[in-house]
């Protein structure tokens, strides 16, 4: 992707010039994940293949589309569906949307995704408050502190508020598409990992790089291979998904409500 600023720079004026709301924050809504925009009033959406220089994206239970609107009283950015890498996008492009997100003023974004569970102490469904992540997909700039600190808590203190439970973990992100082996979860057991997905890390270290601060939910789907023991399907992974997905959004919904912008 060349001339990648005068690109995102068009990709914002459109945005803008066909939305009259202006977020501070964007949420973007992972696999089977996407029941947040219901709650969403005065939407106005914009699909991908419309947004000029958008890549477009192929996994079922992604939308395409990018909606602003209001979440309770606050204006929010969602995109519904995202771009992974081993669809043969290039990791410039599957973080694309961050640095338009970053010329429409986001500055606050919080990153939701379906992935395994390697902790043996999750079960399918278990929400998990990312605090760290291991990047087995590439390169790593310094990241000291990936995931706020400050929106760590403020998450934690309204999941308490809503009595809702989850747990913290560390997300490690392999490239996919396929699902890990048995021992290369054990490998990722023992490097730390509490879950793994396939998604997340790219887009976390460019909003980091790009001075926007990240709060990231994992939805644990299926246990990890060799850990579950019968075959993974991405119809019981969007399923899951679904149905855990409305405990998230009552919990992003109100954390949301609580961050400045
Ligand atoms: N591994 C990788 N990605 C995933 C998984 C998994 O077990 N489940 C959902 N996304």
């Amino acid at each position: 992707m060349e001339h990648l600023y005068e690109k995102a720079q068009e990709s914002a004026e459109y945005i803008k010039a066909h939305t009259t709301k202006r977020p501070k924050i964007a949420v973007v809504l992972g696999s089977g994940l996407g029941n947040l925009t219901a709650d969403f009033t005065e939407a106005e959406e914009l699909l991908y293949k419309d947004i000029p220089n958008f890549p477009v994206s192929t996994v079922a239970g992604h939308k395409g589309a990018l909606l602003a609107g209001k979440l309770g009283e606050k204006e929010v950015y969602a995109l519904e569906g995202r771009f992974h890498f081993y669809e043969g996008y290039s990791m410039k492009e599957v973080c694309y949307p961050f640095y338009v997100l970053k010329l429409l003023g986001v500055e606050q974004v919080v990153l939701t995704n379906a992935c395994g569970g390697i902790n043996r102490e999750f079960a399918p469904g278990t929400l998990m408050l990312l605090t760290d992540f291991i990047n087995m997909m590439g390169t790593n700039p310094d990241m000291t502190e990936p995931y706020s600190l400050e929106l760590r808590n403020l998450a934690k203190q309204t999941a308490d508020e809503l009595g809702i439970s989850y747990k913290e973990g560390v997300y490690l992100g392999f490239m996919g598409p396929c699902y890990e082996t048995a021992a290369e979860i054990r490998a990722f057991a023992g490097m730390g990992a509490d879950a793994v997905g396939m998604s997340t890390v790219p887009e976390t270290m460019v909003c980091n790089y790009l001075g926007m601060k990240v709060l990231a939910v994992s939805c644990i789907t299926n246990m990890a291979t060799g850990i579950q023991t019968v075959k993974h399907s991405h119809a019981r992974v969007l399923e899951i998904a679904n149905r855990a997905g409305e405990t998230l959004c009552r919990w992003l919904g109100a954390v949301i409500q609580k961050m400045e912008g």
